[in-house]
Formats: structure tokens, C-alpha cells, sequence
């Protein structure tokens, strides 16, 4: 008896290329999660003002000394400071102040 293999050998050619067209369907999503620098910034210099200004980042004796701790001062920061950032927001942030003055290696755990 003859039998015609049709599902099969399509999802032999299908499969590369569902692997490849989901590798493209996550990395945008994956770049749109990614802290963005340039948001920070705005955030920072419109709503961080009035209590210190960027040479507290720079002071020989900053407390802040990996980046896990620049989050949390930045959150700390945030609730004082009533600005209500989103998760989101505060990482944002703290891109910024990363890139700009505190250049600590990020480990993702
Ligand atoms: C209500 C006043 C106030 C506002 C507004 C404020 N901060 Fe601060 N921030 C402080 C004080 C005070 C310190 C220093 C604390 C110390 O020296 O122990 C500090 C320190 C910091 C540090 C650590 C500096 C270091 O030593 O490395 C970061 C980062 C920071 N602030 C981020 C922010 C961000 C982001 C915002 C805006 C959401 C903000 N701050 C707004 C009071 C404020």
C-alpha cells in the first residue's frame, strides 16, 4: 500500500522555520523590555530635582556600590520623593544613572 507522507515531511521543512520566525517574534519583544536610557533621563531630570543634583552620583563616598543597590536607592528615592514611578520607570532610571555615572557591570541572575 502506498502512503502518502504529506504532514510529515512538511513539518521536517516547517520546523527550522518556525525556529527561526519565533526567534523574530522574540527579540523585539525582548528589545521593547529592555530599560531605556533615554526615558530615564527625562524621568530623572523632570521629577528627581530639588533635593540633590547628579554630583551626588560622583561623591567619593556614594552609597550606592553595585547595581542591585542603584535600584533599590532609586526606588528608596522614588517613594520620598513621591514621584510614582512603575517598575518599569525605575529601571529606566536607573539605566540612566548606570550609563552616565555609576558604569557597574549588570550580571543577570
Ligand atoms: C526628598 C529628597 C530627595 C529626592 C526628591 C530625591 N532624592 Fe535621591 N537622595 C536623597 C538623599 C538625602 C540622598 C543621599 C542619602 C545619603 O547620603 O545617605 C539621595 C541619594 C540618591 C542616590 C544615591 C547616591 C549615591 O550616593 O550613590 C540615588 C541613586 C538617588 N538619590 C536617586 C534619586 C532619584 C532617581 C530620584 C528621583 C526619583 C531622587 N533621588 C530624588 C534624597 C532625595
Amino acid at each position: 500500500m502506498r502512503t502518502i507522507k504529506l504532514p510529515n515531511s512538511s513539518n521536517r521543512v516547517c520546523a527550522p522555520i518556525m525556529l527561526i520566525a519565533m526567534l523574530f517574534v522574540v527579540s523585539p519583544a525582548t528589545a521593547a523590555d529592555a530599560a531605556d536610557a533615554e526615558h530615564g533621563k527625562k524621568l530623572y531630570t523632570g521629577k528627581c530635582g530639588g533635593c540633590h543634583d547628579t554630583r551626588v552620583h560622583t561623591r567619593p563616598n556614594r552609597i550606592v556600590h553595585t547595581y542591585d543597590d542603584l535600584v533599590n536607592r532609586v526606588r528608596f528615592c522614588d517613594t520620598n520623593a513621591k514621584t510614582n514611578f512603575t517598575d518599569k520607570d525605575i529601571l529606566d532610571v536607573s539605566e540612566y544613572l548606570n550609563n552616565e555615572f555609576y558604569k557597574f557591570l549588570k550580571i543577570d541572575s
